[in-house]
């Protein structure tokens, strides 16, 4: 069982208020949508692309009868947006019946930011952008991208004022996503929520770690605490703030919101293999019974599902290849069997998964229920020294647009 993050540091942390404490939470407001659960698939780079939103969405309907969450796209670059770029025009690809589209932008332009938001706002594109200040990728901080930029307080609040600019007078509500801070001696998480809603953003989102741990160690939840009570402080009590970071089962959900006192929770690793867990969460937190886990035999027919969506959005040898990540995280836990889970890692054909999955549907196993399914899983890694580009901690106020910075990246 997983230990809880250290939460109180007495001398700095007031609890905020508890929204949660066993009550339900049954509503989550991002700008004009009135969404009827708190809970938010977080963007993540290679993964919540419209097969797997779409995957998320039709277990929650087929566990919950409804659709209440929120799901977000995959990040795209503002200026590969702008310069229309092949691949990330594809990207933005929405199901028909998607309701919010939520886009993620990654940018660190004004520029290129109010471009991009102009752009989706033009031509229809999306209904929701959020932007990414989170990622800690060397290549992305080391030219004062990603979770580097909201050191730069001017620069970051200019950003978010552009896609805010070029959103008014629309349905279009832009949020914003961050990390705690570079590392422990330059937190950043303050400041940038209050300068987003200053500047327009009509919620934030806590990644409760520092770009220093990546995803290593636990998050520390206790900085959502701080951010909501600042917010509160700060004249923005009307802002969500949602939590992120080690939610892997439907109770860390509500401990989270209990212990922090956050208007909703943001989930990503512990999708990764596990699309139904939406549906958990959001029974738990809308006080209604948690729907049992799929056996074996069903999560083969999730599987098969994905893989038939994601051959519909990329052909049938990229889709093929890109289900091969996710298998292992989908039968974690599952007796399976070795080679079937070395069968399913080298698919490359629809055909072929067919063969192999039918193991699953007729095999001995075919009612098991996953043992163990509910720790950590997805990306881990060790801590490390953010690398930034030279001085630039020495003026936050500096509000120069680093050079380089955007390009593509692998996420946050
Ligand atoms: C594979 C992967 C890709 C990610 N890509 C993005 C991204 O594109 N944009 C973003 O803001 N965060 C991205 N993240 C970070 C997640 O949105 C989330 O903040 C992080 O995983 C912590 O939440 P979790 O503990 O629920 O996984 C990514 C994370 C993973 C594991």
């Amino acid at each position: 069982m997983r230990t809880l993050p250290c939460i109180v540091d007495a001398r700095r942390f007031r609890p905020a208020p508890s929204r949660c404490d066993n009550a339900t939470v049954t509503d989550l407001r991002i700008g004009p949508h009135q969404l009827a659960s708190p809970v938010v698939l977080a963007p993540m780079a290679g993964v919540t692309n419209v097969a797997f939103r779409t995957l998320c969405r039709e277990q929650e309907r087929e566990r919950m009868g409804t659709v209440a969450g929120l799901y977000v796209c995959e990040m795209v670059t503002a200026r590969a947006l702008v310069e229309r770029n092949e691949k990330t025009m594809h990207m933005t690809t929405f199901a028909d019946d998607e309701d919010p589209r939520s886009l993620q932008l990654y940018t660190t332009d004004p520029e290129w930011t109010y471009e991009a938001a102009k752009m989706i706002v033009d031509e229809n594109l999306a209904d929701h952008i959020d932007m990414n200040f989170g990622c800690p990728v060397p290549k992305v901080t080391r030219r004062g991208g990603g979770s580097a930029l909201p050191y730069k307080r001017r620069l970051f609040g200019n950003i978010v004022a552009a896609a805010v600019r070029a959103t008014e007078g629309t349905d279009i509500p832009v949020t914003v996503k961050f990390r705690v801070g570079i590392d422990d001696d330059h937190h950043t998480h303050l400041d940038a929520g209050r300068i987003a809603a200053d500047q327009g953003a009509v919620a934030v989102a806590l990644h409760a770690r520092t770009a220093s741990q990546r995803y290593s160690g636990q998050a520390d939840w206790s900085q959502i605490a701080r951010l909501k009570e600042h917010m509160v402080d700060s004249g923005h009590a009307g802002v969500p703030v949602l939590g992120n970071g080690d939610i892997f089962a439907a109770g860390d959900a509500r401990r989270m919101m209990d212990e922090t006192g956050c208007d909703g929770v943001v989930v990503g690793r512990g999708c990764l293999g596990r699309p139904w867990l939406f549906a958990e969460l959001s029974a738990e937190l809308r006080g209604l019974p948690v729907p049992a886990p799929p056996t074996l035999a069903e999560v083969a027919a999730i599987i098969r599902r994905h893989a038939g969506l994601l051959v519909e959005h990329e052909g049938e040898r990229k889709g093929c290849r890109d289900l091969r990540k996710h298998v292992g995280w989908y039968l974690r836990g599952y007796p399976a069997g070795s080679e079937v889970r070395s069968s399913l890692a080298r698919v490359a054909t629809l055909a072929e998964l067919d063969d192999v999955l039918a193991a699953l549907y007729d095999g001995p196993h075919a009612g098991a229920l996953p043992d163990d399914a509910d720790g950590a899983r997805g990306r881990q890694g060790s801590p490390g020294k953010v690398v930034l580009p030279e001085g630039w901690l020495d003026d936050p106020e500096d509000e120069t647009v680093p050079e380089g910075a955007d390009l593509m990246h692998s996420g946050g």
